[in-house]
C-alpha cells in the first residue's frame, strides 16, 4: 500500500504549459515567436525521442522549432559553424544541443559556443556560475522541474536535509545549488560515497539522479521524505520493450515516503516544460 503523495509531473507540466500559452501570444503579438532551435548529433535511439517530444510539446503552446540534424561524422569546428550560425540568427531565441554528443565532439567548446542568452538549457558556465552566485538567468531544465515538483508537494526545503544522488554538471550540481539557496542542509552522494543507505536513511528530500536502476532501496527511505527521482533506465524485462525503471525502488519507496515522483510521469515531463518557459523568457527578453 502506498502512503505517499504522487506527484503528478504530468498533470503539473500541463498547468505549466497552459501558463505559457498566453505570454506566447503576447510575443507573437509584438512579432516575435518564440523559436527553439534543436540540434541533434548522430543518431543515439534515446535522444531521438527526448527530442520529438520537446518539440511536439514545443508546437501544442505555439512554439516554433527549427530542427538541425546533423550527421555522427560531424566534426566539433562543424558543430561550432552551425551554433554560429544560430547564435547571430534574431530569429532564434533558444539553442538546445541535444546531449550526449557522439565521441570525439568537444562537448564542453560546444556548449562554451551557445550564446548565453540563448542558452535555454542552462549549461553554459555563465549560467551555471549565475546559478552558483544565486542570481540565476536560465537555470537548467530537470534541476528547475524538481524545484517545482518539491514546491508541489508542499515541502519548504528551508532547514531541511536534502540529499541529492549524483553529481552531474546537468542534473546534480545544479540541483544541489537550489536546494542550497532554498536553504537545505545539502548533501550530494556519488559512486565513491562510502555509506549510501545511511545518507538515504536521514535525508527529508532525496533527488535521485545517478541513472543505476533501484540503486535506492524503498526500505532507506526516510518515513515522510520527499522522493524526486530522475532515473529512467531502460532495463530489458525479457517482454518485447524494455522496462522503463528510476533510481528509486518504486513500490516499497512509495511506502514509506511522503510524496514521490512516478517513472515516468514524473520529472520527465517537467523538464520539458521548464525547457519550453526558458525559451519564452528568452523571446520576451530578446
Ligand atoms: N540529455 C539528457 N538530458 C538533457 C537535457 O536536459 N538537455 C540536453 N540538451 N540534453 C540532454
Amino acid at each position: 500500500m502506498s502512503g505517499a503523495t504522487i506527484l503528478d509531473g504530468k498533470a503539473l507540466s500541463k498547468q505549466l504549459l497552459d501558463q505559457l500559452a498566453g505570454r506566447v501570444e503576447a510575443c507573437k503579438a509584438r512579432g516575435a515567436t518564440p523559436c527553439l532551435a534543436v540540434v541533434l548529433v548522430g543518431d543515439d535511439p534515446a535522444s531521438k525521442i527526448y527530442v520529438r517530444s520537446k518539440e511536439r510539446r514545443a508546437a501544442k503552446v505555439g512554439i516554433a522549432t527549427a530542427d538541425h540534424r546533423l550527421p555522427a561524422t560531424t566534426t566539433t569546428d562543424e558543430l561550432l559553424a552551425r551554433i554560429d550560425e544560430l547564435n547571430r540568427d534574431d530569429a532564434v531565441h533558444g539553442i538546445l544541443v541535444q546531449l550526449p554528443l557522439p565521441a570525439g565532439v568537444d562537448e564542453q567548446r560546444v556548449l562554451r559556443s551557445v550564446d548565453p542568452r540563448k542558452d535555454v538549457d542552462g549549461f553554459h558556465p555563465d549560467n551555471l556560475g549565475l546559478l552558483m552566485l544565486g542570481t540565476p538567468r536560465f537555470v537548467a531544465c530537470t534541476p528547475q522541474g524538481c524545484m517545482r515538483l518539491i514546491e508541489h508537494a508542499g515541502v519548504d526545503p528551508s532547514g531541511k536535509r536534502a540529499l541529492v544522488v549524483g553529481r552531474s554538471n546537468i542534473v546534480g550540481k545544479p540541483v544541489a545549488q537550489l536546494l542550497l539557496h532554498a536553504n537545505a542542509t545539502v548533501t550530494i552522494a556519488h559512486s565513491r560515497t562510502q555509506d549510501l543507505e545511511a545518507e538515504v536513511r536521514r535525508a527529508d528530500i532525496i533527488v535521485a539522479a545517478v541513472g543505476r536502476p533501484e540503486l535506492i532501496r524503498g526500505e532507506w527511505i526516510r518515513a515522510g521524505a520527499c522522493v524526486i527521482d530522475v532515473g529512467m533506465n531502460r532495463v530489458d524485462a525479457g517482454g518485447p520493450k524494455p522496462k522503463l525503471l528510476g533510481d528509486v525502488e518504486y513500490e516499497a519507496a512509495a511506502a514509506r515516503a511522503g510524496s514521490i515522483t512516478p517513472v515516468p510521469g514524473g520529472v520527465g515531463p517537467m523538464t520539458i516544460a521548464c525547457l519550453l518557459a526558458n525559451v519564452v523568457s528568452a523571446a520576451e527578453q530578446a
